[in-house]
């Protein structure tokens, strides 16, 4: 029998026009619409193979048995439209922190689907692979495509097909996203806690959803104009908006550090230096810093120097999911 076992590789993303809040009708489909940019220089990489005598789907991370969690909804449409009966073994590994606001979430379940749809011999359009990630994770729908990618609105008629597109190729901008990494453990919230409890009791979360499409069209212009400097400021908003929302919620929820705050203040006084700098910040403590690869060296040296960053990463735009080992 042929092996039914396949490796891929995906990048985590990070928003510049943020999602946050899931639609009240329809599974897994965004509130609001998102842009991302998709970031070579942190990488997923999931093996998938599907193995007789398994009595259940088995899961790794970074070589640690885990419990498989949110990867039997990937597995088991992929074993519905190929109509194979395994239970799968799935090998995960990070480079980069697990689970912290660092989208890990969105290259899993990127890597995991085209892995485990490639293993089972299925050859899914990047649409239909884009949409399978989405019902697990909205965000891992734009860490399937490469460059910078959006997720519209749609609409509950489109839950099982709603697809991240592509807006603009990687090289189409100078940008670097240079990480700075404020805490190494897990979160203590999770994305979809988050969300849903910032919807069932944030008084801003109405004023978030009315914000947000107006700046996507922002940053989205901005984007396709290659002009950082419309883009920086409203990103920045995006985040804070985002946060605002969050920790509005009773009780409120507070992602961020005092790493966070220092890093926020240290790329204000770069601004003020001349330097190209905004900041964007997920479901996690870490601030990501918007540059350009000339100022990119002298932001990374000013961001490592603020206190409570442990470390950074620098990054830039790159391709989506790709196969990289199959039998
Ligand atoms: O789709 P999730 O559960 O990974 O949520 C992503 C939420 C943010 O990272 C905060 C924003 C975004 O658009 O990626």
């Amino acid at each position: 029998m042929t092996q039914l076992r396949a490796t891929a590789v995906a990048h985590p993303n990070i928003a510049l026009a943020k999602y946050w809040g899931k639609r009240p009708d329809g599974h897994n489909l965004p509130a609001v619409p998102s842009l991302s940019v998709t970031l070579a220089g942190m990488a997923t990489t999931t093996t998938v193979s599907f193995e007789e005598g398994l009595g259940a789907d088995h899961l790794s991370l970074n070589d640690k048995p885990v419990a498989p969690g949110r990867i039997g909804t990937i597995l088991g449409e992929v074993r519905r439209l190929s109509g194979i009966a395994l239970y799968a073994r799935v090998e995960s590994r990070n480079d980069f922190p697990t689970a912290s606001g660092l989208a890990s979430s969105a290259s899993a379940f990127a890597a995991l689907a085209l892995a485990a749809s490639h293993a089972a011999g299925l050859g899914l359009s990047t649409a239909a692979l884009s949409s399978l990630a989405r019902r697990t994770s909205v965000s891992s729908a734009r860490s399937v495509l490469g460059g910078f990618v959006e997720l519209r609105v749609g609409s509950p008629a489109e839950e099982f097909t709603l697809a991240a597109e592509v807006v603009a190729p990687p090289e189409h901008m100078d940008l670097r996203v240079i990480v700075g990494v404020t805490a190494e453990g897990p979160k203590e919230v999770g994305s979809s806690d988050g969300m849903r409890h910032t919807v069932a009791t944030s008084p801003y979360f109405e004023a978030w959803t009315a914000l947000a499409p107006g700046l996507f069209a922002e940053i989205r212009a901005a984007v396709l104009a290659g002009d950082l400097a419309a883009l920086g400021p409203a990103a920045e908003q995006s985040a804070l908006a985002m946060h605002a929302s969050a920790i509005a919620a009773r009780p409120g929820l507070i992602y961020w550090s005092g790493g966070t705050l220092e890093a926020l203040a240290a790329v204000r006084r770069m601004r003020e230096g001349g330097l190209a700098a905004w900041a964007t910040i997920d479901a996690g403590p870490h601030v990501k810093v918007l540059t350009t690869s000339a100022d990119a060296a002298e932001v990374t040296r000013r961001l490592a120097k603020a206190p409570g960053v442990l470390r950074t990463i620098h990054t830039a735009p790159g391709e989506g999911a790709r196969i990289v080992e199959a039998p």
